[in-house]
């Protein structure tokens, strides 16, 4: 998929407004949120619990529509495809990791990773390529109860990639994993991008993942508070800092 310099970017969201009620209250999850990746990016989103960034992936992969505002994902505005057209493009154009793994308990890992795939031929192939690669060949018939957290995790990761997605949202995919296993998940997305030219936006409070995006967005109250190019050598301080300042520093500098 070559891009052109006259290719819409992946991920477009202008003046998204999104709210909630709760009870007799209206939250705004998000408030005139900006964000533009462009293709091959890896950028992470960071930010203050409630600060709306679950509620921000979950509108760019169309799984919660807007209430004002425009969502385009390679150009096209989600709004105005139907359900099941967006279904579809979702399957075959992104590849979402929550922190739920939502795994299915009476499958297999290698069946859990085919399924969104099962129509196609050689998905299992796939299934297990992805699983090789993910350092799960030993596992690939256990069924998720007798897989660890982390190697759930992963069999959730294989799950998103296996329709080849050009564009990856991950929410806190190193919550539930050991430092190291998820210092290798990001690892492996930092190659998705950069090796791969995937587009991808991760949501993530550790400093020590944020690091290896190209660029940190920093939210607040549903609105892009700050953003900055991620400091050079994986430092993990150097992002901390960065982070702080971000939120400490008066509104739109
Ligand atoms: N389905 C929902 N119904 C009602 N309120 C919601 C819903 N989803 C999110 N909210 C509210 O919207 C705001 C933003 O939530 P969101 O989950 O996007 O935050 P977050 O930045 O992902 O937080 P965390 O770091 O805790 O995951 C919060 O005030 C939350 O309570
Ligand atoms: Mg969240």
């Amino acid at each position: 998929m070559p891009e052109t310099p006259h290719s819409p970017p992946p991920l477009e969201v202008s003046a998204v407004v999104k709210s909630f009620s709760q009870g007799t209250t209206e939250v705004r999850a998000l408030d005139g949120t900006e964000l533009s990746v462009a293709a091959g990016e890896f950028v992470a989103i960071m930010g203050a619990s409630g600060s709306g960034k679950s509620t921000l992936l979950h509108v760019m992969a169309g799984l919660a529509g807007v209430d004002s505002g425009s969502v385009r994902v390679e150009g096209k505005d989600l709004a105005t495809m139907k359900d099941a057209v967006l279904t579809r493009f979702r399957r075959d154009r992104i590849g979402l990791v929550f922190q739920a793994f939502n795994l299915i308990p009476v499958l297999t890992a290698e069946d859990n990773v085919r399924l969104p795939v099962m129509d196609q031929p050689g998905s299992l192939e796939k299934a297990r390529k992805l699983l090789d690669k993910l350092g799960l060949q030993a596992r690939r018939h256990h069924k998720p109860d007798a897989l660890s957290g982390g190697e759930q995790q992963r069999v959730a990761i294989a799950r998103a990639l296996v329709s080849d997605p050009a564009i990856i949202l991950a929410d806190e995919p190193t919550g539930s994993l050991d430092s190291a296993t998820g210092q290798e998940l990001c690892r492996l997305l930092r190659g998705l991008s950069s090796d791969e030219g995937r587009t991808i936006v991760m949501v993530t409070h550790e400093p020590a993942v944020a690091m290896w995006a190209d660029r940190i967005v920093v939210l607040r109250d549903g609105r892009r508070l700050a953003e900055f190019a991620t400091p050079a050598g994986h430092d993990p301080e150097a992002v901390a800092l960065a982070y702080q300042h971000a939120l400490h520093a008066p509104a739109g500098s």
